[in-house]
C-alpha cells in the first residue's frame, strides 16, 4: 500500500517523548496511597468507627478545611473507599457519596444527584426540592444505607444555600431517628476556610465545631515525594532529572499545593517534548511556571458563564495598562461594555454585574474590598491574584469564542 512519507499525523505519533501514560497526571486520579497523611486518615478512621457498628450504627460529622491543591479531595476519596471496602467485608449498606459543590451549587443540585447516587430510577428532572427529600428518605428506609456523604468544595454553596441544606440533611437524620430504621447520614464538609460556621445555630455548628481536621501544608522534600511518586507513574524512566523535580517543589512549597507541584512538572514535561528534549530539566519547570499560576485555575475559568468570562476579560484588560495595584469597580464595568461591544454582546446591568463580581471573587479569581480613607467617595477596588494578564487574556479570549451566546 502507498504510504504518504509526509504524513503529518504518523509523524507525530512516532514523535518522542518524555511521558508513558499521562492520564496519571491528571488531578483526578488517586494514588493508591496517600503519602503523609496517615494521622489524617487514623482520624478519620476513629471519627467514623460508628458507622460499622453491626447493630446500631451512630453518625459523625466532620469539617476538612485547608488551602488550595493540599489534599482535601484525596484525602476524603481515599477514606471513603476504605470505609466501602470494610462495609463489603461485614456486608454493611454503607454507601460513599461525593458531590462537588462548585458544579451542584444549589441544594436542588445536590439533593438530586444524592437521589441519582442511590436510584437509578429516579428522573433527572420534574420534581421540586422537597419530593426529591421525601423519595431520598424513602430509598433510605427501604435499604437501610448508612451514607458517607462529601461535600466537596462546599465554600461555593455556602454562602447561598449552604445552612439550609445542612438543616435539611440534619433533620433527616431525626426523621429517621423517630422510625423503625438504621438508616443514617454521616456528613463531611469540604471547604477552603471555616468561616461559614458563624452562620449556622449553635447546635448544628457544634456538631462540625469539635470535629474540624485542619489539613497542614506540605514541605518542600513532602512535595518532592509527592512529584515522584507520580512520576513514576507517568514518565519514562529517568526523563525527569531531580533538580526539576527538587524546583516544583520548591516553587509548590510557598503554598503547600501540591496541586501546584503536579502542574509544574506536568507543563514542563509539555516544553521537554516540544523541544524534543528526551529529559525534564530545571528549565523547563521556569517555563512552566511562568505559563500557570497555582491560585487561577482552569477548571474555574471554565465553569464561568459568557458574561462572567466577558466581565473579567474587562478586569484583566485593565490591568494590562495600568500600573496601580487596584482599580475601580467603574473602571472595570467601563472595560467591561467595551469588550461587549466588540463582541456584538448586550452588556449586563450594574446590579447583575455587582453579583458577577461578587462570584468571581469568590472564586479567588480577583479581590475585592472598600477603598480606604483617602479615596473620594466610596467606591470598591479590584485587584488581580499575581497573574500574567497577558496569558490569562489569552485564554480568555479563547473561552469567550468558543462559548455559545
Ligand atoms: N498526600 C498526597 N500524596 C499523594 N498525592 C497527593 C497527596 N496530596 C495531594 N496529592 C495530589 O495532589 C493533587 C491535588 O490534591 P487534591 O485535589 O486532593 O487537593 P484539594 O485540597 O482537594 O484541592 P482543591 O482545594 O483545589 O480542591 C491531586 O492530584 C492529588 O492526587
Ligand atoms: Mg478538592
Amino acid at each position: 500500500m502507498y504510504m504518504n512519507r509526509f504524513n503529518i499525523l504518523e509523524e507525530e505519533l512516532s514523535r518522542p517523548s518524555v511521558f508513558k501514560d499521562e492520564s496519571k497526571l491528571s488531578i483526578d486520579y488517586l494514588p493508591s496511597k496517600l503519602l503523609f497523611r496517615d494521622v489524617e486518615l487514623r482520624f478519620m478512621a476513629r471519627h467514623f468507627l460508628g458507622m460499622l457498628n453491626k447493630t446500631s450504627p451512630k453518625t459523625s460529622n466532620l469539617l476538612i478545611v485547608g488551602g488550595v491543591g493540599i489534599g482535601k479531595t484525596s484525602l476524603a476519596k481515599s477514606f471513603g473507599n476504605m470505609l466501602v471496602e470494610s462495609a463489603k467485608k461485614r456486608q454493611l449498606p454503607v454507601k460513599y457519596i461525593h458531590i462537588n459543590c462548585r458544579t451542584n451549587n444549589s441544594s436542588y443540585l445536590i439533593f438530586q444527584s444524592i437521589a441519582q447516587e442511590l436510584s437509578h430510577h429516579v428522573p433527572a428532572r420534574g420534581y421540586s426540592t422537597e419530593e426529591i427529600i421525601s423519595v431520598i428518605n424513602d430509598l433510605l428506609k427501604l435499604n437501610n444505607y448508612r451514607i458517607f456523604l462529601v461535600l466537596d468544595e462546599f465554600d461555593f454553596i455556602a454562602m447561598k444555600s449552604g445552612t439550609e441544606i445542612i438543616y435539611a440533611l440534619t433533620r433527616m437524620n431525626d426523621i429517621n431517628k423517630n422510625q423503625d430504621t438504621s438508616s443514617q447520614v454521616s456528613l463531611v464538609l469540604i471547604a477552603r476556610s471555616s468561616s461559614f460556621l458563624k452562620r449556622l445555630d449553635e447546635s448544628t455548628a457544634s456538631s462540625f465545631g469539635h470535629s474540624i481536621l485542619r489539613l497542614r501544608k506540605y514541605n518542600q522534600s513532602q512535595l518532592a515525594e509527592i512529584i515522584r511518586q507520580r512520576v513514576e507513574l507517568s514518565f519514562k524512566e529517568g526523563a525527569v532529572t531531580d533538580e526539576a523535580i527538587w524546583l516544583a517543589a520548591d516553587i509548590a512549597s510557598e503554598l503547600g499545593d501540591a496541586r501546584h507541584a503536579l502542574e509544574l512538572i506536568w507543563y514542563a514535561g509539555k516544553y521537554a517534548d516540544e523541544e524534543q528534549s528526551p529529559f525534564v530539566f530545571p528549565d523547563h519547570v521556569r517555563q512552566a511556571k511562568s505559563s500557570i499560576h497555582p491560585v487561577v485555575r482552569r477548571e474555574t475559568i471554565y465553569s464561568l458563564s459568557l458574561h462572567k468570562l466577558m466581565l473579567l476579560l474587562g478586569i484583566v484588560r485593565r490591568f494590562k495598562h495600568s500600573k496601580m495595584a487596584y482599580i475601580k469597580t467603574s473602571e472595570a464595568i467601563e472595560e467591561y461594555r467595551m469588550a461587549c461591544e466588540e463582541f456584538n454582546l448586550e452588556a449586563r446591568k450594574h446590579t447583575q454585574l455587582w453579583q458577577y463580581l461578587k462570584e468571581l471573587a469568590m472564586f479567588d479569581l480577583i479581590q475585592i474590598k472598600p477603598s480606604g480613607k483617602g479615596q473620594r467617595g466610596k467606591t470598591t477596588l479590584i485587584s488581580l491574584p499575581d497573574v500574567s494578564t497577558r496569558q490569562l487574556e489569552k485564554e480568555l479570549l479563547m473561552l469567550i469564542q468558543t462559548t455559545p451566546k
